[in-house]
This record gives C-alpha cells, sequence and structure tokens, in this order.
C-alpha cells in the first residue's frame, strides 16, 4: 500500500434510520473519499451523522442510497484493514482481560501472529506498552488491572495504544478525547500524528472537540445535519498534501 491511494469512496450516501414513529435522515448525499496516509477530521455538533459516517465507513451500516467503493486490500483476509475506537470507552475493550492481555493481543494482531491459536506475543508487546507511556506520562494502572476497572480516560488511552500498534489502514475515531484531559489529549494528539505521519495508515477523526481541530495544521471538513458543507478546503488540503 503506497501513499494516496483511495481506499474508500462514498458516493451519494445517504442513510435513514427508521424508527417506530419517525425517519430520520442521518447522512444526505454525502461523497467522501479516504486516502491511504490521509488525517481527515470531521467535526459536527451532537446528532449531525459523525457516528453513523464512520459506521458507514466501516461497513456496519449500509447506505439507504449511494454506494461505496471499497479497495480490494481492505476485504483481503487475514489483514487487519479498518480499527474503530468508538465514542463509548467501555466498548473498546474487553472487561474482564487485564491491562497486560490487552497489550499482549494487541502485539500479537500488529506483529501479524493472527489468528488467535498462532499467537506469537513476543515484540509487539513492548510497542503497544511503550505507546500507552507516550500516551500518558501520569499512567498509573498497573498492568494486572481489569480492563473494566479503568477510568473512562484510562480505558481510551489503552485503546488507541492498542489501535496504534495493530496499525491498520483505517483507524476510525469517535470523540477519541472527549475522557482526556488537556494534557492527555495533547499528548494523543500529537502521538496518533507522529505514528501515522509518512505511514500508509489513513486516521479519520470525528469530534466536536476544539482541542482536536486546534492541534492540527489540518482543515476540518464540516457535517451539518448529516450533509458534508465545507468540502472544498478539505479537498485543497489533500492536494496540496499529495505527491506529485
Ligand atoms: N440506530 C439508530 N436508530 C435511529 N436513529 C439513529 C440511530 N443512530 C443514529 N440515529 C440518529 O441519526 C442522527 C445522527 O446520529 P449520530 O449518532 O451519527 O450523530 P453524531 O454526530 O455522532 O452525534 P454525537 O455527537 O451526539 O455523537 C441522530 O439524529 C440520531 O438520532
Ligand atoms: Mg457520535
Amino acid at each position: 500500500m503506497t501513499l494516496n491511494e483511495t481506499l474508500v469512496r462514498l458516493s451519494q450516501v445517504s442513510v435513514d434510520f427508521h424508527g417506530e414513529q419517525t425517519t430520520v435522515a442521518a447522512l444526505r448525499d454525502v461523497d467522501l473519499e479516504i486516502h491511504s496516509g490521509q488525517y481527515l477530521i470531521i467535526v459536527g455538533s451532537n446528532g449531525s451523522g459523525k457516528s453513523t459516517l464512520l459506521r458507514v465507513i466501516a461497513d456496519d451500516v449500509h447506505p439507504t442510497r449511494g454506494s461505496v467503493y471499497r479497495a480490494p486490500a481492505l476485504t483481503r483476509s487475514g489483514s487487519t484493514s479498518i480499527v474503530t475506537i468508538r465514542q463509548n470507552p467501555a466498548q473498546n475493550l474487553a472487561a474482564r482481560l487485564t491491562v497486560a492481555e490487552h497489550l499482549m493481543l494487541a502485539g500479537a494482531i500488529g506483529s501479524g501472529a493472527l489468528p488467535w491459536q498462532r499467537l506469537r506475543v513476543k515484540k509487539g508487546t513492548a510497542d503497544a506498552a511503550a505507546y500507552l507511556h507516550v500516551l500518558s506520562d501520569a499512567w498509573t494502572a498497573v498492568p494486572t488491572q481489569l480492563a473494566g476497572e479503568l477510568s473512562g480516560g484510562q480505558k481510551q488511552l489503552l485503546a488507541l495504544a492498542i489501535a496504534l500498534t495493530i496499525r491498520p489502514l483505517i483507524l476510525l475515531l469517535d470523540e477519541p478525547t472527549a475522557a482526556l484531559d488537556d494534557q492527555n489529549a495533547h499528548h494523543f494528539l500529537t502521538a496518533l500524528r507522529k505514528a501515522q505521519s509518512a505511514t500508509p495508515m489513513a486516521c479519520v477523526i470525528v469530534t466536536h472537540d476544539e482541542r482536536v481541530t486546534s492541534t492540527n495544521e489540518f482543515q476540518p471538513c464540516r457535517l451539518a445535519g448529516g450533509s458534508i458543507v465545507s468540502p472544498s478546503l478539505l479537498q485543497q488540503r489533500i492536494s496540496e498534501e499529495s505527491p506529485t
């Protein structure tokens, strides 16, 4: 995988949710391309469709109308193609596994030792633990603590360390800094950008946290009422950064 290859392309994607009383148009006619190596920030207020957009990209939700192209690399068996850091920290970890067990598994996946029965846990474990300390220099949880017992922010930092270790083709982050204090949010954003820059991993962050937009040089894309309302600046940035 080289930089700037199209990984996912949404064409005129709309998603309607049919409830008992009403139908909600969560996404409306969204056109969006995700390239390898891209760092894409999408901002929008509550209910604007951010999580739904990530779920479409991750193939968890099928469009009501429109189409989604996926590069063959994403569907190749054995590759960890898309990882989502969910908005709710509890959904990102296995509550009954310890911190150390999470780091061990992340190392195994990151070093390509899947499936689970062929785990070869050596090098990657150290990588994941190292990421944890880069993300938070005030990390206090002990390795034997159960993930379910961590604070919300600690859960999120552990999930992010795992994601960076696994290094998928696309990393989707849904409000990743919501549970983090200012210092940890800064560490995380810096570490994420550093881990991602000059690699083919694409990162898509959806957020309404101004710390994300102010920490980065990228012009965010804006989602409002299920529609992307300011793609032009984003496209400009992509073309500026594209290798010639
Ligand atoms: N499973 C669902 N069933 C019905 N409606 C849904 C469902 N998921 C989302 N919606 C509706 O779709 C719209 C977009 O929701 P979404 O969760 O994508 O917003 P969001 O931008 O992520 O909001 P927030 O910032 O609060 O997380 C909302 O009006 C929401 O009520
Ligand atoms: Mg959301």
